[in-house]
């Protein structure tokens, strides 16, 4: 799309340098009405939770559900140990698989730890950085989420960047500024060129497994604002960066999240492990 509008560009440009015409340019971005800028994504966050057994049988769930939606990318993302089981039982379908975190090197004596590598090896497109929990519980830093960030891309591994705010930075006003420094510290070094790949997930910390959600003013204000920070980034490629929400995100609330201009898709805890509930905001996301 891009290149041919820069094509196109370039023709008019010459045209109208010819005929001694204004020059113009045609948009980038497409109405919605013609074609949707950026395709929503759901994406199930398992954490801590199901066998392979369990896994295996919650995919089957789902794939029964939802296993041929082509309109709304389905990503997963069970715990490392069912990854092979789960992508076996997915085949061909177009539900994608994802990882929960990764390391930043491709191999080495760091014990306990997976790569990007051994990731694209089980067959993962995706993978959630920085969520919340993992900076809390295990102090991960806007530093070590970037080179995570860097080394997943590498790997052509689409990047799930989480931010978002705890409640006291909230109610202090310090919401914006602490995502700004999520958002550029995350994405520090990341080129324009590959800047598509990215997905940023705003998962306000108060809003996790809370069953509180942001209001879909809430959500849009600041998804909005990472929209800017992208842009910032990237220039005009931030149109094309899916910005999900996530925190409490269940089919009662989804359709009025979905709504809103910058919440390109959701990213699931709680209602992603039950296949009724997880196919459900899926549909929800179709009928947008
Ligand atoms: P939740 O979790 O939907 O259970 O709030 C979302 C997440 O932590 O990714």
């Amino acid at each position: 799309m891009a290149e041919s509008c820069a094509a196109r560009n370039a023709f008019w440009r010459h045209f109208t340098t010819v005929f001694h015409l204004t020059p113009f340019v045609f948009p980038l971005k497409l109405s919605t009405t013609m074609e949707k800028v950026r395709r929503t994504l759901i994406a199930g966050n398992w954490k801590m939770n199901k066998t392979a057994a369990e896994a295996e049988e919650l995919t089957r769930g789902i794939l029964a559900e939802i296993g041929k939606v082509t309109d709304v990318n389905v990503v997963i993302c069970p715990p490392f140990t069912a990854l092979e089981r789960v992508s076996k039982v997915l085949g061909n379908s177009t539900i994608q698989l994802g990882a929960q975190n990764m390391h930043f090197e491709p191999s080495g004596a760091f014990t306990g730890e997976i790569s990007a590598e051994m990731l694209r090896n089980s067959f993962c497109k995706f993978v959630i950085l920085g969520h919340s929990e993992r900076r809390a519980y295990f102090k991960e830093s806007d530093e070590l989420i970037n080179k995570k960030v860097l080394s997943a891309l590498h790997n052509k591994i689409k990047p799930i960047l989480c931010v978002g705010e705890t409640l006291e930075e909230r109610e202090k006003g310090k919401m914006l500024s602490v995502i700004k420094k999520q958002v550029l510290g995350g994405l520090a070094e990341v080129s324009k060129e590959v800047a598509e790949e990215v997905v940023v997930a705003y998962e306000p910390v108060w809003a996790i497994g809370t069953g509180k959600t942001a209001t879909p003013e809430m959500a849009q204000e600041v998804h909005g604002a990472i929209r800017k920070m992208l842009a910032q980034l990237f220039g005009p490629v931030s149109e094309k960066i899916r910005i999900l929400y996530g925190g409490s995100m269940k089919p009662e609330n989804a359709k009025e999240l979905l709504a809103q201009p910058d919440i390109d898709g959701g990213l699931i805890g709680g209602a992603a492990l039950k296949a009724s509930s997880f196919a459900e905001l899926v549909k929800i996301a179709l009928a947008q």
